[in-house]
């Protein structure tokens, strides 16, 4: 048995990876740390509360992190301030969380010698022209344009230069916009699809031409195995699905119609200021150096069967979101969104 750190496992990406490799990877002990803010949601794991050590905590707290740090063989690094909305609304916990809380992993790493994984994100790079073709890649400058995306930016130098003056065994990928299971509704996708069984219209921010490179959050998973698996130590990877040819506008107009609603059921709100208009990854070195594939979007059905799932998911699990709904609504409405 491996043991496996898994830090922000009560949030979205975390939660679902502890999901996937119980699943898939049953050779993996995991303990989870997760200061459950209002992201985390451990009903989230109560499935699994029985198979894994679940442990309330601050990645912020140095002794804490240490002490975890020193039992374990393996970090996966989630945990994160993730939303744009919030941290144009308040930068403090992502200064805090993201950067602050991933030094403190650094430096515990760095005296144990574990395996790191730092988790980021595509916004890092900041935003493409629409009509620009290009993609980012491993090589691309970083050009964050937020709190939120400046903050991972630098969790993620700090890791690099942890890497490269203290010899860390660290990897680090950057994936697109995920969605999926247990995504917080205050999130694009999740959203919609709770607006409309709700009775709402789904809100598009501006004219919804802005694209974000959708990817299944069990893609994003399968692709951070690999990387524990057999990524480069000290490499980064890219992580994206392919999908940078679909718009805000048709992700809303696909969820309308396989929710039997017309395919314009929405409503126009105000844009969010400094909106990134492109994001579009180029994941070639995952898929030829390591062999991924994404499951969930295919050239035939797009992002069909992953919207479909996802649907079904927030249908079928009303009582995980419902409590919430009214609050994220009424925090949009006073932007006019
Ligand atoms: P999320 O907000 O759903 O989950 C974050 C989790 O971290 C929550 O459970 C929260 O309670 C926990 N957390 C926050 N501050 C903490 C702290 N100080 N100490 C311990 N736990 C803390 O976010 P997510 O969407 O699951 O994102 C997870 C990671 O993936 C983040 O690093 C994010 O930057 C990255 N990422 C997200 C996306 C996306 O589309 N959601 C895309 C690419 C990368
Ligand atoms: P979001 O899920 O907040 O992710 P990110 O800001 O990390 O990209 O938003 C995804 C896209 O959807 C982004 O272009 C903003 C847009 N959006 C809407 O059009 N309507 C909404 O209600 C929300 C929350 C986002």
């Amino acid at each position: 048995m491996k043991k496996m750190l898994v830090t922000g496992g009560a949030g979205f990406i975390g939660s679902n990876f502890v999901h996937y490799t119980l699943k898939n990877r049953p050779e993996y002990e995991i303990t989870v740390v997760d200061k459950l803010t209002y992201a985390g949601n451990s009903a989230n794991l109560e499935t699994v509360l029985d198979k894994i050590e679940f442990v309330t905590g601050d990645i912020c707290d140095r002794g804490l992190v240490d002490k975890l740090v020193g039992e374990t063989d393996i970090v996966v690094h989630f945990a994160a301030e993730s939303h744009n909305d919030n941290s144009l609304r308040d930068p403090w916990p992502f200064i805090n969380t993201n950067i602050i809380g991933t030094y403190n992993i650094l430096e515990a790493v760095r005296a144990y010698g574990t395996r790191l994984h730092h988790i980021s994100t595509d916004e890092v790079f900041g935003d493409l022209e629409l009509d620009d073709p290009n993609r980012f890649t491993e090589e691309t400058a970083y050009n964050p344009s937020s709190p939120y995306s400046s903050s991972k930016a630098a969790s993620d130098h700090l890791v690099r230069a942890w890497i490269r003056s203290f010899g860390i065994q660290a990897t680090i990928s950057n994936c697109s916009n995920n969605y999926g299971p247990y995504q917080h509704i205050e999130k694009f996708i999740p959203r919609q699809i709770t607006n409309i069984l709700s009775g709402i219209k789904p809100k598009l921010y501006g004219t919804g031409e802005q694209v974000r490179d959708w990817i299944h959050v069990d893609d994003h998973n399968s692709a951070v195995h690999l990387i524990l698996d057999k990524g480069r130590l000290g490499d980064t990877y890219i992580i994206g699905a392919d999908n940078d040819h679909v718009n805000n506008k048709m992700v809303i107009e696909l969820i309308c119609e396989l929710m039997g609603k017309g395919k314009d059921w929405y409503e126009h709100v105000n844009d969010r200021p400094g909106h990134d208009m492109r994001y579009a990854m180029d994941s070639r070195k995952l898929k030829h150096e390591l062999g991924w594939q994404p499951e969930f979007t295919d050239t035939e059905s797009g992002m069909k069967n992953g919207l479909q799932q996802t649907i079904d998911w927030y249908t079928n699990n009303r009582d995980w979101w419902q409590a919430d709904k009214d609050t994220v609504e009424s925090a949009y409405a006073k932007q006019g969104q």
